[in-house]
C-alpha cells in the first residue's frame, strides 16, 4: 500500500459501435460488445495481447469483452443500440474490462466521467454511476496466454453525462475559453446521431436529441441497394470497412461495382435529414440564445463532415467558417474532454496538473 494517494482521471465514451477511453497518455478503443464464452476455446489468436483477448469475471461466469467477443463469441449482445445504453450490468462489466487495460496497479483515487448516447434516461444514467463508484474490484485474463490480472481501483467519483458534452468541453479547453458559450454539438456515431444544446452552460434538452441517421443507415442502405442489384448478399458490416478505407469500387461476386454515386447520393439524404433535426431544435432555443459555436464530432464525420458543413454554411448557421469546429480527432474527442472534466474533481490536482501513472 502506497502512503502518497494515486490520482487519475478517466474519460471513457459509452459508444454504439465502440466504448474509448482516455487516461494520460492512454486512448483505447474497443468494440461495444460483450459475449459468452466459447468452451475449450483458447490461444488461437494471432495477437495474444489482452486488448484483443479480454475477458471478465463477474465473480460467477465469464464473459468475452471487445473485439474477441466479437469475434469468437457465438452469443453476443450489445452495450448499447438505438441510442440507449442496453445494459447498465454489461456496460458496468466492459468499463472494468478496459480499466484493466490501462491501470498497472490500484489506485485509490479516481474520478471518472462517462459519457452515454443522448436518449438514455436519467433512471439508467444514475445507475450507471452508482455501479462505477466506490470500490472496483476487476478480475481479467488473457484469453491468449491465459495471464490474469487483478485490479482494486477506488473510484471517488463518477459523473455521467450525454456523450457530445466531452467533445463541448475539449472544444473549450483546447479554444482557451473560459466561458460557456452556447453551442450546438453533433455527434454523428455509428447507430445514431447525438445532438446536444448548450445554453449558457446548461443542456438544454428540449432542444437535445437523437436521431437514427447515422453511419450504420448509410451502409445498411447501400448494402440492399447492392443486394437487389447483384442479387448476393452483401453484409454492411463489410461494407463499412471499405467505407472506411476510402474504397469505392467492390468486388462481389466476382464482378466489380463502383459505388461511388450510390454513396453520394445516400450521404446527402442522410445528411439533409441531420441538418433538418438540427434545425428543428434550434427552433426550440428562446430567442435570445445565439449559437456562437457548431460543433461536430463521430467517426461518421469522416463520411458526412464535407456535406453537414456545407449545410451549416447554407443555412445561415454558420456564418462565419470560424464558428464550425470539427476536433482534430473527432472519434476520440468525446472520451479527451471527460478526461479533462474529470480533472477538474482531483484534489490537490490543478487543471493542467499531471495525470499520475
Ligand atoms: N476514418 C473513417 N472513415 C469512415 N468512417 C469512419 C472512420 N472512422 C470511423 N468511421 C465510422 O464511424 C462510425 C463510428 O463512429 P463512432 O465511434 O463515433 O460511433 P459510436 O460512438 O460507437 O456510436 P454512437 O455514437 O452512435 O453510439 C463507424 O460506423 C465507423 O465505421
Ligand atoms: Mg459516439
Amino acid at each position: 500500500m502506497s502512503l502518497r494517494p494515486t490520482y487519475r482521471a478517466i474519460g471513457i465514451d459509452l459508444g454504439t459501435s465502440t466504448i474509448k477511453l482516455s487516461c494520460a497518455t492512454h486512448l483505447k478503443k474497443i468494440p461495444s460488445i460483450v459475449g459468452q464464452p466459447l468452451e475449450g476455446w483458447r490461444g488461437f489468436s494471432g495477437d495474444s495481447s489482452l486488448e484483443k483477448n479480454l475477458v471478465i469475471s463477474d465473480g460467477t461466469r465469464n464473459l468475452y469483452v471487445g473485439e474477441l467477443a466479437r469475434l469468437q463469441s457465438e452469443i453476443k449482445r450489445e452495450i448499447a443500440s438505438e441510442g440507449k445504453v442496453k445494459s447498465i450490468d454489461d456496460a458496468v462489466l466492459a468499463i472494468k474490462a478496459v480499466l484493466a487495460l490501462i491501470t498497472e496497479k490500484n489506485y485509490d483515487e479516481i474520478i471518472m466521467a462517462t459519457g452515454v448516447p443522448v436518449a438514455s434516461s436519467k433512471k439508467e444514467m444514475v445507475k450507471l454511476a452508482k455501479g462505477l463508484k466506490g470500490e472496483l474490484n476487476i478480475n481479467v485474463e488473457n484469453e491468449a496466454t491465459g495471464e490474469k490480472i487483478k485490479r482494486l481501483l477506488s473510484v471517488k467519483h463518477c459523473i455521467v453525462m450525454p456523450e457530445p458534452f466531452g467533445t463541448y468541453y475539449h472544444t473549450l479547453k483546447t479554444q482557451g475559453e473560459s466561458r460557456a458559450v452556447d453551442a450546438i454539438v453533433i455527434d454523428v456515431g455509428h447507430g445514431s446521431t447525438d445532438i446536444l444544446t448548450l445554453y449558457e452552460g446548461r443542456v438544454m434538452r428540449q432542444a437535445s436529441g437523437s436521431l437514427e441517421e447515422a453511419a450504420d443507415t448509410l451502409t445498411n442502405r447501400i448494402a440492399q441497394e447492392l443486394q437487389n442489384q447483384t442479387g448476393k448478399i452483401v453484409r454492411p458490416f463489410d461494407l463499412m470497412s471499405s467505407l472506411s478505407q476510402g474504397k469505392d469500387v467492390l468486388t462481389i461476386g466476382g464482378e466489380r461495382w463502383d459505388i461511388l454515386s450510390m454513396k453520394e447520393y445516400h450521404i446527402e439524404i442522410i445528411a439533409d435529414v441531420i441538418l433538418d433535426e438540427v434545425n428543428r431544435l434550434i427552433g426550440t432555443l428562446p430567442p435570445d440564445a445565439i449559437i456562437e459555436k457548431v460543433i461536430l464530432c463521430g467517426g461518421g464525420m469522416h463520411i458526412f463532415g464535407d456535406r453537414l458543413k456545407l449545410g451549416f454554411e447554407q443555412a445561415g448557421l454558420a456564418e462565419h467558417p470560424e464558428m464550425l469546429i470539427l476536433p482534430e480527432n473527432p472519434v476520440m474527442s468525446n472520451a479527451m474532454g471527460f478526461e479533462l472534466f474529470a480533472r477538474r474533481f482531483i484534489s490537490g490536482l490543478g487543471e493542467d496538473g499531471f495525470n499520475e501513472l
